[in-house]
Formats: C-alpha cells, sequence, structure tokens
C-alpha cells in the first residue's frame, strides 16, 4: 500500500470550508464485512466554491447519495474523496464495508478477543466512512447497531440509549444518541459478550448517572476498584472545580488488545484491561495507583477535551497537558502529593528530557507532524502539565480556579487553541502571560544555573539564576522563558526559615533577601517548580543537610538524589566507581532505623536514581560507567548495611492485603530492602568470613516473602530483587507464578517483564522462549510490550551491550511489528533513536539497525518519520 507522506503544519491551518452538523450512523458488524451507512447533514461555510474533502481510506466504498440521489461524479484518491459542484446545504450518505477482524493496526473498527471496538483519536474514523476527520468539526451522533444479539449482548455506542429491537432475521439494532455535538475522534463502538458491574452516581445537582463496567467474563470482581475510583473522580471534580458530568449513563470497556492506555469517547471510555482489572493476586500496588489515576484522566477530559475540544491536532496539549495536570491533582488529593510529585518528575527526568534531547524533540504545541499519532508524547502530555502546573503556580489556587471558570465560560461547546487556554488564565487574572507563551513554542530543556553569594555584614543573601537552553533537532527558537523557582532559605541552625517564590524572566537574575542571618542554605526549585536541569555547586554536607531538613519534601528526595549524581560523576570522571561517604551510610542507617513514619517517601529516600535519570545528565552517556558504578554503590550498600537492611525489613509488619497507604509503605520499604540485600548475596560480592551465612539467611528472606505473600505486589519484589541480582531462587519462583497464575494475560505480561529483565545474556535465550507460549501473541501490544519494552527500558546492560545484540533485537521486532501495527512500532523503535548520545562503537551499531528499517519496503509513516529524523 502507498502512503503518501505528507507533512502537516500548524502555519497551513484553515477553517473548515464545510460543516457537518449530524451524522446517523448505521452498523451491520460482521468479522469480514462490517456495512456502515453514514447519512450526515452538511451546510457550506461561507461564499466559497471550494469542494468538500472527506479524508477516507482502508475500506471499500459501496455507493453515495447526496440527497437521495445516487452521486457518480466524484474523485476518490488513495486517502480522500473530493466532491465538487455542491449545494449549499445537503445531505450526503455513505456505505462502506471494512474487514474489523484483518484491522490490526487497531485503528478504527477492531475486534479484539471477541469483542467488536473502535478507536478513534488521532485519525480512526477516516477508516470507517469518509467523514471530514477534523477535529473542529462538532455533530450530533446517532448511531445504530445491528448485530446477532445472543453473540453480542452488548452493543455500544456513545450517549444515551433510545431503542433496541428485534429484527425480524433475528438480530438485534439498537441505537444510541448523544446530544453533545462532538468531533469523530470521540465517537466510539462496542459489541461483546462480558460481565457488567453496575452502580449509579448523583451529581450535585442531583442528576443520576448509571455507571456500568463491561469487562471480560468471569472478571467483574476486578473492576471494583476501578469503579470506585471513578465515583471518587467525579466527586472531586466537582468540588474542585465546579464541574458536574453531563449524560444519563458513564461506561467503562475494558479491551486486552489496545494500543494506548484508555480512550475518552464521550460516554464510553474504552480502556487498556490493565488499567481496569485489579485484586491483590494480579495488581500491585503501582497498577492500583496507575488504575485511579486514568480513570480519573479519561473522566477529567469530559470537561477538558470533549466539551471544550481541540481546534487541530497541533494543540493536543491544551486537552492532555490540562488532564494530566489534573489527574495529578487528583492523585495527589487521594494521596500523598509529595509521592505523587516525584512520580511525575521521575518522567520528566527520564523520558521527556530524552525527547528533549533527541531527535524527535518537538515543543508541547508541535508546528509540524509526518503521524500524528507520534505526537502522543512524554513531551505532549506530561511536560504539556508541567506547562499547565507552572500557570497554577504562578497565580495561585484561586487565580487559577479563575482562569478554568471564564476558560469554559467562553469556550463550552467549541473546539479551541492553546493561546485560547493561556488568554483566559490571563484576563480571569489581569496578567500578561505573553512571554509565558514560549513554553509552548520552545522545544528543549531549560538549564538553570545557580549561585549565591552571603553578605555577613550587611545580613544579606544574593542568589543568581542564569537560564539557558540548547539548540535542539526541530530548531525551534530559544528565548528566555518565564521561570517560577520555588526557593527556601534556611539557617543551618533551624533558627531561620523563609519560602518565596521566585520568577525569572531574564537571561540572568539577581534577587538579594535582607536581613538574613548567617549561615542560610537555600533549597532551590523546591516541588520542581520549573521543568529545568538544575546545575548548582553544592556540597554533600549541605545537601544531606537539605535531604534531613528542607520543608518540601520533594526537595528532600530531590538532595538524595543530587547526591548519587554527584558521586556517579565523579566516579565516572575516575573511571572506577568511588566509595560510597560515611556520611551518607550514616544517613541510610538512620532512615533505616527511623519510626515506622511516611515509609514510602523513606523508601524513596532511600532509593538510587535509575540508568535513564542518570544519563540524561550526560551530552555523551557514558553507559558503562554509569552502569557499573550504580551496581557497584548497590552492593556497597548491600554489605556495608546488611544488618540495618535485614533490621529494618524484619521490623516491617506484614497484614492482610488492602491498597492503603500505611500498607503500600510498608511493601515498598520491604521490597527496597530486599532489593539491596540481594545484592548482597549476588555471586560477585560474596565477601567477610560470615558471607555463607549472610547468604543463606538472606536467600531464606527472599523465599520466605514470595512464598508467604498474599498479593502481587510483593510476590513481584522478591522476584525483582532476585532477578537484577542474578540468583538461582528466581527462576523457581517465576515458574511457580506462571503455573500458577500464568493463564491470566496480565500475570503473563508481569512474568513475561521480570524475566527479560535478567542481566546477562542468557536473557536472549528467555526472549526466544517467552514469544513461543501460547499466551503470547505478536497482534497484542501488551504482550510485545511486556517483553521488548521492558527489554529495552529495565535492562540497560543487556540492550546496551558492546556487541550490539540488544540493539539487532529491538530493530529486527519493530521491523516485523510495523506490518502489522505502525503505531506500536514506531512507539517500540524510541530507545533506538537517540544513537548520536553514545560512544561512537555503540553509534555505529544503532545506525546500522536504523538504516535497515529506513530501507524496509512499505515502511508506515509511523516509523518512517521517526527513523528518518533520527538519521537526518
Ligand atoms: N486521548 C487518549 C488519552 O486519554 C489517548 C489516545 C491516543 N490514541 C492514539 N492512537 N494516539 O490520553
Ligand atoms: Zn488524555
Amino acid at each position: 500500500m502507498s502512503q503518501s507522506r505528507q507533512i502537516k503544519r500548524l502555519a497551513d491551518y484553515q477553517a473548515p470550508a464545510f460543516l457537518t452538523h449530524s451524522i446517523e450512523l448505521e452498523f451491520v458488524l460482521d468479522p469480514a464485512a462490517t456495512q456502515v451507512t453514514a447519512i450526515s447533514k452538511i451546510s457550506r461555510q461561507g461564499a466559497h466554491q471550494l469542494p468538500l474533502m472527506l479524508d477516507g481510506h482502508g475500506f471499500e466504498l459501496l455507493g453515495i447519495w447526496l440527497n437521495n440521489v445516487p452521486l457518480t461524479d466524484y474523485q476518490q484518491t488513495d486517502e480522500q474523496l473530493v466532491l465538487s459542484q455542491l449545494p449549499d446545504e445537503f445531505e450526503l450518505k455513505i456505505v462502506t464495508q471494512l474487514n474489523p477482524a484483518e484491522n490490526t493496526a487497531l485503528e478504527g473498527l477492531y475486534l479484539s478477543g471477541g469483542a467488536y471496538c473502535t478507536q478513534c483519536e488521532a485519525e480512526g474514523f477516516r477508516r470507517i466512512t469518509y467523514y471530514q476527520d477534523r477535529p473542529d468539526v462538532l455533530a450530533v451522533f446517532t448511531t445504530h447497531i445491528i448485530a446477532d444479539g445472543k453473540s453480542y449482548p452488548h452493543l455500544l455506542s456513545n450517549g444515551n440509549l433510545i431503542a433496541d429491537t428485534l429484527l425480524a432475521n433475528g438480530q438485534r439494532r439498537v441505537s444510541w444518541f448523544d446530544p453533545f455535538p462532538k468531533p469523530c475522534y470521540l465517537f466510539a463502538l462496542v459489541a461483546g459478550d462480558f460481565d457488567e458491574l453496575t452502580d449509579s452516581y448523583t451529581t450535585g445537582s442531583g442528576r443520576e448517572v448509571a455507571l456500568k463496567f463491561y469487562v471480560d467474563k468471569g472478571n467483574q470482581q476486578r473492576a471494583v476498584f476501578a469503579l470506585e475510583s471513578l465515583k471518587r473522580a467525579m466527586l472531586w471534580d466537582e468540588q474542585e472545580f465546579g464541574l458536574e458530568y453531563d449524560l444519563d449513563i458513564y461506561m467503562v470497556v475494558a479491551v486486552d488488545f489496545f494500543n494506548m492506555g484508555a480512550m475518552e469517547n464521550k460516554g464510553l471510555n474504552v480502556f487498556n484491561s490493565k488499567y481496569v482489572l485489579a485484586n491483590p493476586q494480579t495488581a500491585t500496588d503501582v497498577d492500583y495507583f496507575n488504575i485511579e489515576s486514568i480513570i480519573g484522566h479519561e473522566y477529567f477530559h469530559n470537561w477538558t477535551g470533549n466539551r471544550v475540544t481541540c481546534r487541530d491536532w497541533f494543540q493536543l496539549s491544551l486537552k492532555e497537558g490540562l488532564t494530566v495536570f489534573r489527574d495529578q491533582q487528583f492523585s495527589a488529593a487521594m494521596g500523598s502529593p509529595t509521592l505523587c510529585r516525584i512520580d511525575a518528575i521521575k518522567t520528566i527526568r527520564t523520558a521527556q528530557f530524552a525527547e528533549d534531547a533527541g531527535p524527535m524533540a518537538h515543543p508541547i504545541r508541535p508546528e509540524q507532524v509526518l503521524e500524528m499519532n507520534n505526537f502522543y508524547t512524554v513531551t505532549v502530555y506530561d511536560k504539556g502539565a508541567e506547562v499547565i502546573r507552572m500557570q497554577h503556580t504562578l497565580l495561585g489556587q484561586a487565580g487559577f480556579r479563575r482562569g478554568m471558570d471564564l476558560y469554559f465560560q467562553r469556550f463550552d461547546g467549541k473546539a479551541v487553541t492553546c493561546d485560547d487556554f493561556v488568554q483566559a488564565m490571563q484576563d480571569a487574572n489581569e496578567r500578561d502571560f505573553s512571554q509565558f507563551r514560549r513554553w509552548y513554542q520552545q522545544a528543549g530543556t531549560p538549564q538553570l544555573r545557580v549561585t549565591s553569594a552571603q553578605d555577613d555584614a550587611l545580613a544579606s543573601f544574593t542568589l543568581t539564576l542564569q537560564q539557558h537552553t540548547d539548540a535542539t533537532a526541530d530548531g525551534s527558537p530559544k528565548l528566555p522563558l518565564v521561570l517560577p523557582v520555588r526557593l527556601e532559605l534556611i539557617s543551618l541552625d533551624l533558627s531561620y526559615r523563609q519560602q518565596h517564590l521566585l520568577v525569572l524572566t531574564e537571561e540572568r537574575q539577581s534577587f538579594v533577601f535582607e536581613q538574613v542571618p548567617a549561615n542560610v542554605r537555600a533549597v532551590v526549585l523546591a516541588d520542581f517548580s520549573a521543568p529545568v536541569k538544575l546545575l548548582q555547586q553544592i556540597s554533600l554536607d549541605d545537601l544531606l543537610f537539605i535531604a534531613a531538613n528542607a520543608s518540601d519534601g520533594v526537595a528532600r528526595w530531590d538532595a538524595m538524589q543530587q547526591i548519587w549524581s554527584d558521586l556517579v560523576r565523579q566516579s565516572v570522571v575516575a573511571a572506577h566507581p568511588v566509595l560510597i561517604p560515611a556520611s551518607l551510610l550514616a544517613m541510610f542507617r538512620q532512615l533505616l532505623d527511623q519510626p515506622l513514619d511516611d515509609l514510602e517517601f523513606t523508601a524513596e529516600l532511600l532509593a538510587l536514581p535509575g540508568f535513564d535519570t542518570l544519563a540524561e545528565q550526560y551530552p555523551q552517556i557514558p553507559v558503562d560507567s554509569i552502569l557499573d558504578t550504580l551496581q557497584s554503590f548497590r552492593q556497597q550498600i548491600a554489605s556495608q548495611l546488611t544488618a540495618e537492611l535485614t533490621r529494618c525489613y524484619q521490623r516491617l509488619p506484614r497484614q492482610p492485603y488492602q491498597y492503603q497507604s500505611m500498607q503500600v509503605g510498608i511493601r515498598k520499604l520491604q521490597s527496597l530492602c530486599l532489593g539491596y540485600l540481594a545484592q548482597a548475596i549476588s555471586a560477585t560480592v560474596i565477601s567477610q568470613k560470615n558471607a555463607a551465612a549472610d547468604s543463606d539467611v538472606i536467600t531464606q528472606l527472599l523465599q520466605q516473602h514470595y512464598l508467604q505473600a498474599d498479593n502481587m505486589t510483593d510476590r513481584q519484589a522478591t522476584l525483582t530483587a532476585a532477578v537484577q541480582a542474578g540468583l538461582d531462587l528466581a527462576q523457581p519462583l517465576l515458574l511457580d507464578l506462571l503455573e500458577k497464575d500464568g493463564h491470566d494475560p496480565l500475570i503473563f505480561d508481569k512474568w513475561a517483564s521480570l524475566q527479560v529483565s535478567l542481566p546477562t545474556e542468557k536473557v536472549f535465550e528467555l526472549i526466544e522462549n517467552i514469544v513461543n507460549y501460547p499466551q503470547f501473541s505478536w497482534n497484542n501490544p501488551n504482550r510485545v510490550r511486556a517483553v521488548f519494552s521492558a527489554f529495552s527500558h529495565y535492562n540497560p546492560q543487556q540492550f546496551h551491550r558492546a556487541d550490539g545484540r540488544g540493539y539487532q533485537l529491538l530493530a529486527s521486532i519493530v521491523g516485523k511489528i510495523d506490518h502489522s501495527n505502525p503505531q506500536l512500532a514506531a512507539r517500540l523503535v524510541t530507545p533506538l533513536l537517540s544513537w548520536k548520545r553514545y560512544d561512537e562503537a555503540r553509534q555505529l551499531l544503532i545506525q546500522q539497525q536504523l538504516g535497515q528499517l529506513r530501507d524496509q519496503p512499505g515502511l508506515s509513516n509511523d516509523l518512517f518519520e521517526k527513523v528518518a529524523r533520527s538519521l537526518s
């Protein structure tokens, strides 16, 4: 199939020449030949003679009627239908035929297991019928679904159910009407045989909403947590933003085949089953957290995305950045703001910084796109959320709320731009955000350099901030940005504490603070108040002081992170791992022995930064030095603190599983202790005379932790620790997990991801094995990611092997998957794109793999765009 490589530009935006006001769809479902009849009411916008251009491909056109008269005078290209000489207002009827069973790209209408479902964002609706597939065309949708009622008892679409009839041929015809005009990317259809979990929610103004979750047979109870999360999200949005739900029914369907996390289709969310199904045996604490957050995310889209939508896809961050910010605030309100913030920061410092430093760098509002699906990125989503957060920081809670209120007042029912959003924030608060808007135009991670000077005689303290952003691959400008910088000044004796919000707008600015006692220490960028790389020369003692004393938990954690980064840097320079300073080990001892409080946070303080976080601090990534150093640090901690780690592990009480913060903390801290302890007995470190005894004790601890566990979180803790340390006990326990629970797809995925994180060459053999299991399927994105994403992200040792075997494996899989699922292929390829950041030998190895991919016949636009940009 030939694809045009047509780049689309924001600068070329033109308002639609025609509007579609309503569309009535009828689907006669059949696995290989589904017939779709679409009747649209369309009108010309303004005085012009332009043709109507409809998008569509990947189906068979069976007929077109204009005002009920067959139409034969049209042009059909690969991807469009062009209709000329149309009246100003007309009805267009189009009949198409599709093959959902062969749709492995999982865009448009496809089969997931035995169920039909759709994914239309960004441009999937054009695989169903010819239509103006752009978000600024908002129509009222009516949907009729005809299918065999026995095989497909649930026939679902957007809006409210309006009819359900039995046809003469025994088929059922179900009709849905969605009164809210919407772009076609929010259309959804689901047909299947599910278990149903039902509840209801009454909104603040008294509207009773039916809540319905549809999951695979036998899984009803596994949807309870998601359902409860939904109710919490509905209440939170009313309390926080005064936003209520607007239809009589809210449905969530969980499917096993899904390219992304979930989709906010109006009134009918479709979810990756991984983000709905949970019970203690199958889901970890992290899964529970993600489910609550993604359920919230999709629900919050009902206002930020659906009621107010995007004018064009370059504005994607309008809905995604804002909705991620909203889901982060929700998660923070349901649990710990500090831990949620740490989570978000890790995403920015790994994936987002990498994206900004690589060939796919783009501003949160991109300016040109070949394949829109390539721009559902950490930049648009997560950096986009940081940009919203900075507005929240600058305006304060109440000011931000005023801006949101004005935004909905102005734009409800409309398709708008990021500029419209900022304008509402600005107008509601009488502020000038013109410079702030640069955040939407500039790619790249600003570096924030900090220096300070204390003048004891004048009792003044001066902080100088300097910003700079390196050039990025997209060539976007690099002007000074508005950086809100949270600061705390603390005196060493703790008698003085002041918090400030500085706003850096110039390239370089000094801020002077008067009446400051001698010996204050500055905590800069508390709460990670701007998404920047902080550069400051600060001693180990001062960092330990901040880690112990800053008011902001995020800053305390960050100080620990910086301590490790500094030690890694010293090791890289020295070309061998340095010894961990005694004062740092003393801090660890103290944390391990402290009262049982805030355990999850304690575990974060005690955790080393990951390989990815550290890598992003170097223009040329010293892969081997970082890996060796991390390994050495883990083992130094393990051997120096064996007794303390064991004691900490043992004094933490275990209770029957509940997803509840005290327990989550216990499990996380125990898991951290086990992770270090396993390193103490990993083959390479056993030393001293009591090594053998320690080894038995620790092995037993690990084994008991697994065997006595009543939940997946604890089991996974043992398995992760054992696999990472290369311990023999890992394999029998993994086999146990597979035999007992491996029939469940989500457990199979966990098992596979654990296997592929084995840091030895044996992992290649394991991978060959895994893909031959009956549970594995090349067409299922969750299965493929569980093996290959996990391998490239969680196994840096083997992925970055000097002989190139890791790169070769990933590239070959990407090339294979591209034929069936381009979106998935384009996501998997990401770790290869930044080849220029590695040493020369690795550069050559990766470049060669990318070159082969580029030359592959029939390469999708998704993969082409990324590979070509990377090689240019
Ligand atoms: N809008 C969805 C969300 O909640 C993501 C859907 C993206 N889908 C895609 N094929 N790119 O974030
Ligand atoms: Zn979203």
